[in-house]
């Protein structure tokens, strides 16, 4: 069946105009003034006074991923559809590699929970958390083979994931032969780590110590650290949920020097703060990393979203139950580190951003899909609405209001971190590949819809 969508007012990263679109399969064939298509075999869905928008796409998703001594709490059934209910048909995941172990050993691992489950479609970042000289041989298969082209690395989380900077300049040399993009959660873990401990010899164990334990700096320095070495190896490179205005300001340096380094924020550095943390174990819901910052942060970040300096607004998905946030009931270092947001960030974005001005429709389309599509290797396929492009398309409706609530989530996790919160702006209908995955709530594709996208090597279109 062909679905031809009638009077919507299309939006793309650079465009906004009226028109008919019609799709054929999983592609868009025809866009134009007007369509007629006479024929009993198209669904014709009307969007008029709506907006039509490039399906989502969120870079950065845990989804059942072992992590602190337990599981982020979405499989990659109720995290994917959640993401469609909210206008995301795509996400990549991050697989993690376990340190004595091999990358393609990891891949099976993801593969085992992920295979035949998704609703939505999906990719994997590869976590290299141990550089050597086997891990090294596997770079080029995981790109040519597997279609995995970005290896995430981290500076922080020290005996679990981190690696040093020895390991991180081979990795960067390595991965720049082969074509790939090196991706990074920049903070300084010994700076963290020896905080940390020091709050705990202090009897400090609130989760506002967890805050206080990653202040600004460590970011920042770690940061401008990435930076130097992304440069001194020419690698392409992008910082992850960058929160604050001194990494910010690392990467205004490194452009200053003509070095392109992508950056992504996350929903969440834009639209809540660090008071949250002063609320009691009640902030175990926030504790993520890095934290939440400051409203001096949250502007920086929207300036270098419309000065092009962040390209990307992900959520950093990671969601875990009251029952495993528990677990750092009496220390905060134990809490799980992670929150909710996978179905919310579209809809956060274009009310936050959009309505209160702060960015143009056009910007809203770029961060939420179109770079991301374009950074990771499947621009135009992704990211975009035109001729030959997957039909991945979001019906939205500007004008309707809702709040935001553990209530009505789909999310397997039992709070929200924006409880209450008034939205303006709700997906009506998510179109994945040419089927109508989800309309007005209910969902029409089965699990296992969801398609593994392999990416193409990165280029220079951004
Ligand atoms: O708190 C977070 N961000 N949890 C997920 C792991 C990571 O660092 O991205
Ligand atoms: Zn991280
Ligand atoms: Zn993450």
């Amino acid at each position: 069946m062909s679905i031809l969508i009638k009077n919507g007012r299309i939006i793309t990263a650079s465009d906004d105009y009226k028109a008919d679109i019609l799709i054929e399969g999983e592609k868009i064939t025809a866009i134009a003034n007007k369509l007629n298509i006479k024929t009993d075999d198209v669904e014709v869905i009307d969007a008029r006074g709506k907006l039509v928008i490039p399906g989502g796409i969120d870079p950065h998703v845990h989804l059942e991923m072992p992590f602190m001594g337990t599981y982020s709490s979405d499989s990659y059934s109720t995290g994917t559809l959640a993401a469609l209910h909210g206008g995301t048909t795509m996400v990549i995941d991050f697989i993690l590699q376990t340190q004595g172990k091999s990358l393609k050993h990891a891949l099976k691992q993801w593969q085992g929970r992920s295979n035949g489950n998704c609703y939505g479609d999906y990719s994997f970042h590869m976590a290299v958390t141990d550089f050597n000289e086997k891990t090294k041989k596997e770079i080029k298969q995981m790109i040519d083979e597997e279609g995995i082209t970005s290896f995430k690395t981290f500076m922080a989380y020290k005996g679990a994931l981190m690696i040093d900077d020895g390991q991180m300049v081979d990795l960067m040399s390595e991965v720049k032969r082969r074509g790939g993009m090196v991706t990074v959660h920049a903070t300084n873990g010994d700076m963290i780590d020896k905080l940390i401990a020091k709050h705990k010899a202090e009897g400090k164990l609130s989760p506002w110590y967890h805050y206080l334990s990653q202040p600004e700096v460590t970011e920042a320095e770690a940061s401008d650290r990435f930076c130097d070495m992304a440069n001194y190896t020419d690698v392409p490179a992008y910082i992850v949920h960058m929160t604050c205005e001194g990494a910010l300001n690392a990467v205004q340096q490194a452009a200053t020097r003509n070095q392109k380094m992508f950056v992504e924020t996350c929903i969440q550095y834009l639209v809540l703060d660090a008071s949250l943390y002063k609320k009691g174990f009640n902030g175990a819901k926030w504790v993520m990393s890095p934290p939440l910052r400051q409203p001096k942060d949250q502007d920086a970040l929207w300036a270098g979203i419309n000065q092009g300096m962040v390209q990307v607004v992900g959520t950093d998905h990671c969601p875990f139950k009251w029952k495993q946030k528990l677990m750092g009931k009496d220390d905060f270092s134990k809490i799980p580190n992670g929150h909710p947001a996978i179905e919310h960030r579209m809809e956060l974005l274009y009310s936050e951003g959009v309505r209160t001005g702060k960015i143009s429709l056009n910007k809203f389309v770029e961060v939420s899909s179109t770079n991301a599509a374009k950074i990771f290797g499947m621009y135009p396929r992704k990211g975009t609405i035109g001729i030959g492009s997957d039909a991945d398309l979001v019906i939205f409706d500007p004008k309707r209001e809702h709040r935001i609530s553990v209530k009505t989530h789909h999310m397997n996790v039992d709070y929200s971190a924006y409880e209450g919160r008034k939205v303006t702006g709700k997906c009506h209908t998510t179109i994945l590949r040419g089927q109508v995955a989800v309309e007005d709530g209910k969902v029409r594709i089965k699990k296992g819809y969801g398609q593994f996208i392999k990416r193409k090597k990165v280029s220079k279109v951004i």
